[in-house]
This record gives structure tokens, C-alpha cells and sequence, in this order.
């Protein structure tokens, strides 16, 4: 497992959270209708978040569907355990949270009904490998919603910010994560998602966000 200390998003874990709880868009319910058109999934699917950081996504979707097995995994120790307090605080007994690397999932193939990944591929080296990754762990049936930021200049506030803390603080060279969010272009989202033979896929974006929306055969 992945775990080294060597992560922004580990060493400045508070500041990643107030930009997720405080400053970001939060796309659930636009998520919620386009997963399940019909407004509500069915009892029992698994759902499974990908780099869920502090857990933001996890906690809201087990917090609408108390039916549904929602799994956040992140490798940063600190997200995870912010999102395990935030879980235990809302009283989510449906709504987990693992250490894993999402380049190299635990799971085995065909596991989980819906995944979701929000602002993952600005920080992520291999994208293709996490798209296979995002496929394999799907059934077939399965459904995937991404949500991605347009623009690098507000994307990469919160990197920015990090970096400078860093600087500051405990410099250190060899934070993995880049100084400047490496947004996909929408060109690229649509490449990056055709990598796998999807049934159905679909992208758009909305101000300052892009979105996928991909089925398994
Ligand atoms: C920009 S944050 C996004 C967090 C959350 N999804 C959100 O919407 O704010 C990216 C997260 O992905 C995690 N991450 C990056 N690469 C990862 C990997 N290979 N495996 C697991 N988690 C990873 C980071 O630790 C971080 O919490």
C-alpha cells in the first residue's frame, strides 16, 4: 500500500478538507441523476468512490441511500481518517473507508454496481491505468460518473497552496503530486475514457467542471 509520507494531501490533509467541505461545487445531485435517472439506486448496490480524499462524496451518497454499500479508497491515511470521522459523525453504518491505490485495486474484477471519482485525474500519473482500474472493478451493467475541473488556475489553488505551505514548513523535495493541476482538456477526457470498451459513454461540462458518464457492457 501506498502510504508514504511523500503526499500533500497527507501533510496538509486540513487544508484539502476546508477547500472540499467550504470552497468546492458539490455535485450530488447531479451525480444522483445521472447514475439513476429514476432518482434512486436499488437496495444493496455497492458503490465504490476512487481518491475520495476526506470522504465528502462517500458520506453524502450513504447519507441519501442508507440501502447502499458505499466504499471510499484514498492512500492518504489522513483523508481516510477524516472521512472515517465524518462517517461516524452523520452515523453512516453503510459507508466505508480503505487504503488503496487506485492504479492497483484490491478488488476483483466485476465488484461494484457504480463508481465515482471527483477531482482525481488533475493529481493522477497514469490516467489510462486508472480507467482500466475504474473498469475492471465494474459490473457489467455497471455505471461510472466522473466530475473534473476545467480550468488549471482553479484547480491548482489548493496544489498551489500546499506547495507554498510546504515551502515554508517542512520543504522537502519529492511531493509526488504536481505544483499545477494537470486538467484534461475536453478532447482528452473523451481519449482518456475510450481507452475502454464502455457500452454507453457520454461527456459535457457544466462552468467550471467537465463530466463523464460511462456504462460497462
Ligand atoms: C484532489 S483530491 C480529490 C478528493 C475528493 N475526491 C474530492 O472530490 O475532493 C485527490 C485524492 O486522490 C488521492 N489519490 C491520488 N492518487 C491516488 C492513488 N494512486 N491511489 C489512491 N488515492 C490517490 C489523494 O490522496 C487525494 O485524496
Amino acid at each position: 500500500m501506498d502510504a508514504s509520507p511523500e503526499s500533500l494531501f497527507e501533510h496538509f490533509a486540513w487544508l484539502y478538507i476546508f477547500c472540499r467541505e467550504k470552497l468546492f461545487r458539490d455535485d450530488t445531485t447531479l451525480m444522483i441523476r445521472s447514475i439513476w435517472p429514476s432518482g434512486k439506486p436499488i437496495p444493496g448496490e455497492k458503490l465504490i468512490e476512487l481518491g475520495c480524499g476526506p470522504g465528502f462524496y462517500s458520506c453524502r451518497f450513504a447519507e441519501c441511500f442508507r440501502a447502499i454499500s458505499v466504499l471510499g479508497v484514498d492512500r492518504s491515511p489522513s483523508q481516510l481518517n477524516r472521512a472515517r470521522e465524518k462517517a461516524r459523525a452523520l452515523k453512516l453504518n453503510n459507508c466505508f473507508f480503505q487504503s488503496d491505490n487506485v492504479l492497483d485495486l484490491v478488488h476483483p474484477e466485476n465488484s461494484f454496481d457504480v463508481l465515482i471519482a471527483s477531482r482525481l485525474f488533475t493529481v493522477l500519473p497514469d490516467r489510462e491505468r486508472g480507467v482500466a482500474e475504474m473498469y475492471r472493478v465494474l459490473q457489467p451493467g455497471g455505471r461510472c460518473f466522473i466530475a473534473e475541473p476545467r480550468y488549471a488556475f482553479w484547480a491548482s489553488l489548493p496544489l498551489f497552496t500546499m506547495w507554498l505551505l510546504a515551502g515554508v514548513t517542512r520543504f522537502k523535495n519529492g511531493y509526488r503530486e504536481p505544483s499545477k493541476a494537470k486538467v484534461l482538456s475536453p478532447c482528452e477526457l473523451d481519449r482518456l475514457f475510450a481507452t475502454q470498451p464502455w457500452r454507453q459513454m457520454k461527456t459535457w461540462r457544466e462552468g467550471r467542471y467537465q463530466y463523464a458518464l460511462c456504462e460497462k457492457g
